[in-house]
């Protein structure tokens, strides 16, 4: 059987972005709808990123769901570049006067949930199919899928499509309307969540011969890190042991240093990719997040992206709901595209600054050295990275 329900926004997806709108939007008066495809389990158990920019935990804090991140984040007011086996701080507060906070995405997910469902008692539609979106370029446009054997249709004015890189709602837009821009790097990122104590009071990013490595962490007892691996490679290929040695070799310093091991409870791989649509628009459609643009995580940008397009497409939205007014959805894709772009070029420098490329090019090796020792001793340049990394650009 056929229902037709009702609503103002019509959100795809419950990703940070997708949960950011709705709650932003409801704090404003104005109804929204969520779908989604995974369970709540799902999403509030998946692994990613975890740095978040001082404007990412300003906005959290003002739609009320930062009680939890700021007793249990780790604010960092610096972040280690380590290459020739030596340690440099980056003084990001000395630097700029911001700081960052170390939170895991899932937790901001589980938060934001827990506001929505458990406090608000506001349904989102989890384990949802066949997600299809119709008449987008229209005032009436509609979503429909399939939930619990039936057949549903929201009919709305406006739909978020939030539905991540792989979701329905950037496909729905007609491919001579939209251009892409994309990057596949020739090597991936191997992840790792283990029971260790963090090595240090900040996140080190490591050039070494042997490739990147990463070590951050999520709480006083448990660390997040990260060995560069190669395109292809699969979780199989990586034993506990292999892990932990790589990671010790790559973080190594001339005056000796051990990571703390432990536990390993989560194994992963994520590609690197820079990937920009544009418009991020078509109709009554507007994507948000990485439905709309993927940056390669070595600047941790991605989810501070993803808020920072809904805060701009939810005043957009208030404006046309409230005053009838459209011209900033209008301007929507202008208002967000050079800063992903300029997010695209600092993650893009971070990426070629700290991989190894390949493993017969002294050149580019000893280019990426200079390139370090010039951040790690230049005023200006530390300053430009400090300022990008805690997002004043
Ligand atoms: N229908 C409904 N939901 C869908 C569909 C679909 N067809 N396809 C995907 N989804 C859901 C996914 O299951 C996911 O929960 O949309 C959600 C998208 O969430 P994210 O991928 O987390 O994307 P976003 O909210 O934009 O957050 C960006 O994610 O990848 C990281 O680094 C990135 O931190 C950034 C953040
Ligand atoms: C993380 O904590 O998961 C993390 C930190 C820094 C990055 C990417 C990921 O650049």
């Amino acid at each position: 059987m056929k229902k037709v329900v009702k609503t103002q926004v019509g959100i795809i997806g419950s990703g940070p972005a997708g949960l950011t709108l709705s709650r932003i939007l409801s704090l404003c008066g104005i109804d929204s709808i969520i779908i989604e495809n995974q369970s709540r389990e799902y999403i509030e158990q998946r692994v990613r990123a975890g740095v978040l920019e001082s404007g990412t935990v300003d906005l959290l804090n003002q739609i009320g769901v930062g009680g939890r991140m700021m007793k249990e984040g780790m604010v960092h007011h610096a972040v280690e570049l380590r290459y020739d086996k030596t340690s440099h701080m980056i003084d990001l507060t000395g630097l700029t006067g911001k700081e960052i906070m170390v939170y895991g995405q899932q937790e901001i997910v589980k938060d934001l949930v827990m506001a929505h469902v458990d406090k608000e008692k506001r349904p989102i539609y989890f384990q949802v199919s066949d997600v299809q979106l119709n008449d987008i370029e229209t005032d009436k446009p509609e979503i429909c899928y399939l939930h619990e054997g039936s057949e549903y249709h929201i009919q709305c004015d406006i739909i978020a499509g939030c539905d991540g890189f792989h979701g329905v709602s950037r496909q729905s837009i007609p491919t001579n309307k939209l251009s892409i821009y994309e990057h596949a790097f020739p090597f991936a990122w191997l992840g790792i969540l283990a029971e260790a104590t963090p090595s240090t009071d900040n996140v080190i990013y490591a050039n070494h011969e042997k490739g990147f490595a990463l070590h951050s962490m999520r709480s006083p007892s448990l660390v997040r890190n990260y060995v560069q691996c190669n395109v292809e490679d699969n979780v199989n290929n990586w034993s506990d042991d292999r892990i932990w040695s790589e990671l010790q070799d790559r973080m190594e310093l001339e005056e000796g240093f051990t990571l703390n091991e432990g536990t390993i409870l989560e194994k992963g791989i994520t590609p690197m990719r820079g990937f920009i649509a544009d418009p991020m628009q078509f109709g009554n459609l507007f994507l948000a997040g990485d439905s709309a643009h993927i940056v390669p995580p070595t600047g941790a940008k991605g989810l501070n992206l993803a808020l920072r397009d809904v805060r701009i497409l939810s005043s957009a939205i208030e404006e046309k709901i409230k005053k009838n007014n459209r011209s900033y959805l209008d301007s929507y894709t202008k208002d967000c595209l050079p800063h992903v772009w300029h997010a695209q070029y600092f993650s893009w420098s971070m990426t070629h600054m700290l991989h190894k490329f390949s493993d017969n090019d002294p050149y580019q090796a000893q280019l990426q050295l200079s390139q370090l020792r010039h951040v790690t001793t230049s005023l200006h340049a530390s300053t430009a990275l400090a300022e990008n990394y805690v997002g004043l650009f």
